[in-house]
C-alpha cells in the first residue's frame, strides 16, 4: 500500500477520502481536517485561550496534542467523575500526558469538590448516569471556564459522534435539537462558546492518530455507558459506512449544509430567558440551577459502588422498582441522555 502523496509505504487507508497515507502524510491530514473544522466553523483564534475538555480517551487526547501543535493556547481540564477503576484510569493518562509536554491540566474531582460521584448520582436520581454526568460536566465546564477566563471549551467529539447524534435526533425528530446541532455553540447569557474541531475526523483517525504519535490514552470505555443507545446508532451507521464510505460525512455535513437552518426557528422559539442561579450564580431557567439541585439531592447520600449499578443507574438488586423520576430540568434531557452530546443548554 503506497502513500497517496509521497508513494511512500502507507500506514493506513481512509476509504471516505480514496486515499492511503504514510505516517507523515496521515500526521499532516489530520492536522488539515482541524484547521479546516477551525476555520470554516470560526471556532477560535490565535489569542484566544481555548479550555481542552479532557477525559484521557483518544479524541480529546488527540485534540490537545493537536491544538497545541498547532501553536493555539490550550489548557485542559479533567473532571474525576469517581466511576471507580476506569475513573482512575482516565485520571492517569490525562495527568501523564500533561505531565509529559509540561502543560496545564486543571483538575476537579467529583467526590472530594462537591461531595458525589457519578455511580451514586445516578443511584439517587434512578436515571441512566450519563445524565447526572453530562449535567455536571456541562456545569462544570462552563464555570471553569469562567472562572478561568477562558474564551472558549473545546471538547473532543468526532465525526462518529456527531452523525450517532444526528441518527438519534432525525429518528426521534427531535425538531428542537436539530435546530442547536452544530459545530460550534456561541456564547450566550454566561455560557461560553463551545466547540468540536474533530468533527472532521472519524473515531478510527483519532485512534491512528494517538498510535503514531506515542499517545497512551484509555482504550476502555465508561463502563456505566454499556449497551446505550447512542452505541447502537454508532453501530448502525459503522454499517452503512463499511458498506458505502462517506456516508457518515455525508449525512451530517449535507445535514449543516442544507437542513439545519430548517429547524433553527424552533430551536430560539424553546429558548427561555436565562437569569443567574440563586445558589450558585450559573445562568439557569429555573430559581435555582439543575446542578445545585442534583448536589442537594445527592449531599450526605451513602457511597454507590460502579459494580452494584446497572447501566440504567437502578441498583443492580432492585428489580424493576419505581419508575425513574425527572426532575424538571433545565438542560437535562433524556433523549439526549447517554448520547454524549448535549445539544440543549
Ligand atoms: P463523552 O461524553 O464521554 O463522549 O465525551 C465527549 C467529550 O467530553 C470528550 O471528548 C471530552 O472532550 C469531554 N469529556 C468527557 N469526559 C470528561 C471528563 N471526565 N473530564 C473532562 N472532559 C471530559
Ligand atoms: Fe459519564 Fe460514563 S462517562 S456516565
Ligand atoms: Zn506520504
Ligand atoms: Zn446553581
Amino acid at each position: 500500500m503506497k502513500c497517496t502523496v509521497c508513494r511512500g509505504e502507507a500506514v493506513i487507508d481512509l476509504r471516505r477520502h480514496n486515499a492511503n497515507f504514510c505516517r507523515d502524510h496521515f500526521l499532516r491530514f489530520c492536522r488539515d481536517q482541524v484547521a479546516k473544522a477551525i476555520a470554516e466553523h470560526r471556532m477560535f483564534g490565535r489569542d484566544d485561550r481555548v479550555l481542552v475538555a479532557v477525559s484521557g480517551g483518544k479524541d480529546s487526547l488527540a485534540l490537545w496534542d493537536l491544538l497545541v501543535d498547532m501553536g493555539y493556547q490550550a489548557e485542559g481540564l479533567y473532571i474525576d467523575l469517581g466511576i471507580g477503576s476506569y475513573s482512575e484510569a482516565s485520571t492517569a493518562a490525562s495527568v501523564d500526558f500533561a505531565e509529559r509536554r509540561g502543560l496545564t491540566l486543571h483538575r476537579i474531582d467529583l467526590r472530594e469538590q462537591h461531595g458525589y460521584d457519578i455511580p451514586t448520582a445516578a443511584a439517587v436520581t434512578r436515571r441512566v448516569p450519563c445524565s447526572s454526568c453530562g449535567l455536571s460536566k456541562r456545569h462544570l465546564f462552563d464555570e471553569a471556564a469562567r472562572t478561568g477566563g477562558f474564551d472558549v471549551v473545546a471538547t473532543g467529539h468526532n465525526l462518529d459522534d456527531e452523525a450517532a447524534v444526528l441518527l438519534g435526533n432525525v429518528l426521534h425528530w427531535q425538531t428542537e435539537y436539530l435546530g442547536r446541532q452544530a459545530p460550534v455553540l456561541e456564547e450566550r447569557d454566561g455560557f461560553p462558546r463551545k466547540v468540536k474541531p474533530l468533527v472532521r475526523l472519524s473515531e478510527r483517525e483519532t485512534a491512528a492518530y494517538c498510535v503514531l504519535r506515542g499517545i497512551d490514552y484509555i482504550v476502555e470505555e465508561c463502563p456505566m455507558a454499556a449497551g446505550n443507545r447512542h452505541l447502537r446508532y454508532k453501530e448502525a451507521l459503522n454499517a452503512l459506512e463499511a458498506a458505502s464510505p462517506g456516508t457518515k460525512h455525508a449525512f451530517y455535513f449535507e445535514f449543516l449544509d442544507k437542513a439545519a437552518d430548517r429547524f433553527r426557528p424552533e430551536a430560539r422559539a424553546s429558548q427561555e430567558e436565562l437569569r443567574p442561579c440563586t445558589s450558585c450564580g450559573a445562568p439557569t431557567t429555573a430559581e435555582v440551577c439543575a446542578f445545585c439541585r442534583l448536589l442537594e439531592r445527592v449531599q450526605g447520600a451513602e457511597p454507590v459502588p460502579v459494580e452494584v449499578l446497572g447501566s440504567k443507574g437502578r441498583r443492580r438488586r432492585r428489580r424493576n422498582g419505581a419508575a425513574p423520576r425527572r426532575a424538571p430540568g433545565d438542560g437535562e434531557t433524556a433523549t439526549a441522555a447517554g448520547a454524549g452530546e448535549r445539544v440543549r443548554r
